[in-house]
């Protein structure tokens, strides 16, 4: 099966750091479908030459392991072009139409990986010059606005010129193998099911954790916050795949279906739980893994006297007969104390004690997503640890987990999460993509912290990068007679 791959933002940032190394990989494995062209757009004056350098130049970053060879590079290089377009010009997509129609590839994928102002220019482009044939995909990159109406405003414009059917809007933690191992542990087994409700689950806690700051990218992130960059797609699409119901299918809209679902039952926020239940904060400086590293506020970019949240917690509650009353924590930041992404489903205590267990003891599962990926089950078991505590006491449990490793067990070499996706736009698979309705039910329910964060001046809480970020956060939780995962 031919295809074109048309990389809009073909310089730029995503194009280099994560969608050329994710699409040489799946070269080098075999598993890129041939004959494939991959033709990068930007507004740079170069030749296809310079601009294969160029590639050839940034995958110097790339970890050794998934370095090219020289060799290698020149004919992974064989593939990519690339044209000069200024994307308000109607006389450039004729020049793109032209390259195109060189050879009529099966599949056509148009990748913004651009500036989110220009993607309702370059849609409405697009089709205007015909460049929304059937045989083309269109991918659109986060984030698709900034509140609902701006998100509304872009899938509007982009519903004129391609039917959803052709949308592939990313959500690259839908891409992760860890994230797809969380739908199969739920619909491909059916030992937990039974238990995955109210009745069983006391709390379920989501955490996305990086260690690093705002890297280059201070001048986006102080207009987006932790918020909209994180909550809003990411941790929000991890909560869906934790509570939705199971769909009948495998299909995209079967699947997607269900999780929109979840995002309707979401309960809105109320004046009380916008100032109990929603906790932002901004790092100050601190350190991280033994570096000294600087506040958020002194990022080049960034305001000196930014009100931009840079890590978020909230407890949010599901109102359906599932899952009511059973409060989901999420809580994501930048400079916390260690990359770590994980989910803890924390089940109910025993109903009756005949045991001794220490202090709050119950199960619980985690689900590791990042930099592990795998699954602790924590059980409760009569370790007798030493002959002294056999002879004191027979009645006392000691926690112990199954622990299974699937980075070990599948090894680290498993199909990164753009690789995964751009093969799936490219064979046309939208299981992994989300749906206009399920973004916008999204930006509804955060909307509301939105809004009253911009007048509520006191709320924004510092935290040392390097720490778990605000205190506030444990009070939260703690007030619910639970803690963070780290905590207890
Ligand atoms: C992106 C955010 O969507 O996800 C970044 O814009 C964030 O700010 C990144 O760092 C995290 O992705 P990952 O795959 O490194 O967890």
């Amino acid at each position: 099966m031919s295809f074109d791959l048309v990389l809009f933002g073909g310089t730029g940032d995503l194009a280099w750091r994560k969608l050329m190394p994710a699409l040489f990989q799946a070269f080098r494995h075999g598993s890129l479908p041939a004959p494939g062209r991959i033709i990068g757009i930007a507004r740079d004056d170069l030749s296809d030459e310079q601009y294969r350098a160029l590639i050839r130049g940034r995958f110097d970053n790339v970890e050794l392991a998934k370095r090219p060879s020289a060799e290698e590079f020149d004919r992974f290089a064989a593939l990519l072009s690339f044209l000069r377009m200024d994307l308000s010009k109607p006389a450039d997509y004729e020049r793109l139409r032209q390259k195109l129609q060189e050879r009529q590839a099966d599949t056509v994928v148009m990748y913004l990986a651009t500036a989110p102002g220009l993607f309702t220019t370059a849609c409405e482009q697009l089709a205007a010059a015909g460049l929304n044939t059937p045989q083309t995909r269109l991918v659109l990159e986060k984030p698709l606005g900034h509140d609902l109406a701006s998100n509304r405003a872009i899938n509007e414009a982009v519903r004129r010129g391609f039917g959803e059917k052709q949308i592939f809007r990313i959500d690259h933690y839908l891409g992760k193998p860890s994230v797809q191992n969380l739908f199969a542990l739920r619909f491909g087994n059916a030992l937990f099911e039974p238990l995955w409700r109210r009745e069983n689950i006391a709390n379920i806690q989501i955490t996305i954790a990086e260690d690093l700051g705002v890297e280059k990218r201070g001048a986006f992130y102080d207009s987006t916050g932790a918020l909209r960059d994180m909550v809003q797609n990411h941790a929000l699409q991890l909560l869906c795949a934790l509570a939705m119901e199971p769909p009948i299918n495998a299909h995209a809209d079967a699947i997607r279906d269900e999780k929109l679902k979840v995002l309707r039952s979401l309960k809105p926020w109320t004046v009380q739980s916008l100032g109990q239940h929603a906790i932002r904060g901004q790092y100050t400086a601190g350190r991280v893994a033994g570096e000294a590293v600087r506040g958020y506020r002194e990022e080049p970019g960034v305001a000196p006297d930014s009100q931009t949240e840079t890590f978020v917690a909230l407890r949010a509650e599901i109102a359906n007969w599932r899952w009511a009353g059973v409060p989901f924590y999420i809580r994501t930041g930048k400079r916390l104390a260690a990359r770590d992404a994980h989910i803890v489903v924390n089940f109910q205590p025993a109903p009756h004690a005949i045991y001794d267990v220490p202090m709050g003891a119950a199960n619980k599962l985690v689900i590791n997503l990042q930099p592990r990926d795998g699954l602790e089950l924590h059980l409760m078991s009569q370790g007798q640890e030493n002959r002294q505590a056999a002879r004191t006491s027979t009645s006392v449990l000691t926690p112990v987990h199954l622990n299974l490793d699937f980075t070990q067990r599948f090894g680290a070499e498993r199909v990164g999460a753009y690789e995964r996706l751009l093969l799936d736009v490219i064979d046309g698979r939208l299981n992994l993509f989300v749906r206009s309705d399920e973004q916008e039910e999204a930006w509804r329910w955060v909307e509301p912290l939105l809004d009253y964060w911009r007048h509520d001046r006191n709320g924004l809480r510092p935290y040392a990068a390097g720490t778990w970020g605000p205190s506030a956060s444990s009070a939260m939780i703690a007030r619910d007679g639970f803690c963070w995962s780290e905590e207890c």
